[in-house]
């Protein structure tokens, strides 16, 4: 393994050297492992340190996080810390630990461990590896359970049968590594994982542990591949009971994508997209208002991820009409479209194609959104015009007026303004 560590850039090199320094000096055995290893075994990057310690894990941290004077943040309860390193380094560090599942789809009963037992309690083989780290057997892969193999077969496989069982989040995650890397899972698993699915053990976890696993899955590249294996091994009703992924959710998801790369082609500067929630609107379009408050609530998703799906969802025909009607004016366009979220307007973009709509959403992006005019309060003021709610009037009147093309310069908008106070006698 060496020749892959000594690939890596050199703060991390740097980082993992102290990090088994500090074992070497507190006496105790220090491993990479999880994602990590997998990932540096495929060439893949991974900034996420995983490292495990055949000892206390948050002392240990404690004392990583002293010698390089990075933040520590410390999980008690699972016996685990975050050492923050850097502007992007991120080293976990827990203690090696062996996992009883009391009951299914729940969260294990965990005691310390052996690195083995550590490996054992993981999700898939390929997750299951580990790499020393102490100065003695620098570089030392350990391959309890065929992680190796499996990777070189493309194979996602787990390490015993309740594996689903006992952690039905995995489910989703089978399906996330196979698609990521384009590996498949392996048969045995694959009965296993349909069986879990089939008796209803996704819907059993917890929903919050769930939404983190699938926003994990839409955030992939290819998010509607791994939907649509998820669907086909019977794994979406844990969103909503008869969830259909049917042709149109499979040609809605597709028009979103292209939309996403429509907007980061032309508008790269603009506000980052929250691309998965526009793929998990997507996924839920042909339910109800009612079934998607209820999903939003059941998830506890956050108030500003509610509050866009709410916003698509509620947008009336009337809303679509008006937007699909023939030549516009610019002030109108800016008036429908201003006050929605951009993942709302796209996803109107991706799912009505009529001719005049795509013109406008468009010409909105591209023209008029963000359109500001140049007179002020201060402005009205020094014209004579006392303060007051009408303020907002005329300073409407005159955006509306500059978006339609009557007071381009700051000239022009002021001369606007002066008319508007004179007509109304303000
Ligand atoms: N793990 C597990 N079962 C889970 C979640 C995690 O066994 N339900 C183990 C796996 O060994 C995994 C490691 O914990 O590799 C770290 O988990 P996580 O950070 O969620 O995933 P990564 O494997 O690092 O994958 P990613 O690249 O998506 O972060």
């Amino acid at each position: 393994m060496k020749k892959y560590l000594e690939k890596l850039p050199q703060e991390m090199r740097g980082l993992i050297k102290l990090v088994g320094d500090v074992a070497a000096q507190k006496n105790m055995r220090v491993y990479l492992v999880g994602g990590f290893v997998r990932d540096l075994l495929l060439g893949a990057t991974n900034l996420d340190l995983d490292v495990v310690v055949e000892g206390d894990g948050i002392s240990f941290a404690e004392d990583v996080a002293a010698e390089l004077g990075s933040k520590l943040i410390r999980h008690h309860a699972f016996g685990t810390a975050t050492i923050v390193s850097g502007h992007h380094l991120k080293i976990d560090v827990a203690t090696a630990r062996k996992e009883a599942y009391a009951s299914p789809a729940q969260l294990p009963v965990v005691q310390p461990g052996s690195l083995k037992d550590d490996l054992f309690r993981r999700d898939f083989t390929i997750n299951a590896m580990a790499v020393d780290i102490n100065p003695n057997d620098f570089g030392r892969l350990i391959d309890f359970y065929g992680g190796i193999s499996d990777l070189k077969n493309k194979k996602v496989r787990v390490l015993h049968d309740l594996s689903f069982f006992d952690d039905p989040t995995r489910i989703l995650r089978a399906v996330r590594f196979e698609q990521r890397y384009g590996f498949h899972i392996e048969p045995r698993t694959l009965k296993r994982l349909k069986g879990a699915a089939k008796r209803g053990m996704l819907e059993a976890v917890e929903p919050q542990r769930m939404r983190d696993e699938l926003i994990l899955m839409l955030k992939e590249k290819e998010p509607i591949k791994a939907l649509e294996r998820l669907h086909r091994i019977g794994g979406l009703a844990f969103i909503k009971k008869g969830l259909k992924f049917t042709n149109k959710t499979r040609a809605l998801l597709n028009a979103v994508k292209k939309e996403i790369a429509w907007f980061g082609k032309n508008f790269p500067h603009r506000r980052r997209l929250d691309k998965w929630l526009m793929y998990f609107m997507a996924l839920i379009d042909a339910l109800s208002v009612k079934d998607t408050e209820n999903i939003c609530a059941r998830f506890a998703f956050c108030k500003g991820e509610t509050k866009r799906m709410a916003c698509f969802k509620r947008l009336r025909p009337a809303f679509f009409r008006a937007l699909s009607t023939a030549g516009l004016k610019p002030s109108r366009i800016f008036s429908l479209l201003e006050p929605l979220p951009y993942e709302v307007i796209l996803l109107a973009k991706a799912k009505f194609k009529f001719p005049a709509l795509q013109l406008h959403i468009s010409g909105f992006f591209r023209i008029y959104n963000g359109t500001r005019i140049q007179v002020t309060g201060c402005d009205l003021q020094k014209m004579g015009c006392l303060p007051g709610p009408h303020y907002q009037e005329i300073l409407k009147k005159i955006l509306r007026a500059k978006l339609d093309g009557r007071a381009v310069s700051r000239q022009e908008e002021l001369s606007l303004a002066c008319e508007i106070i004179h007509r109304q006698r303000l």
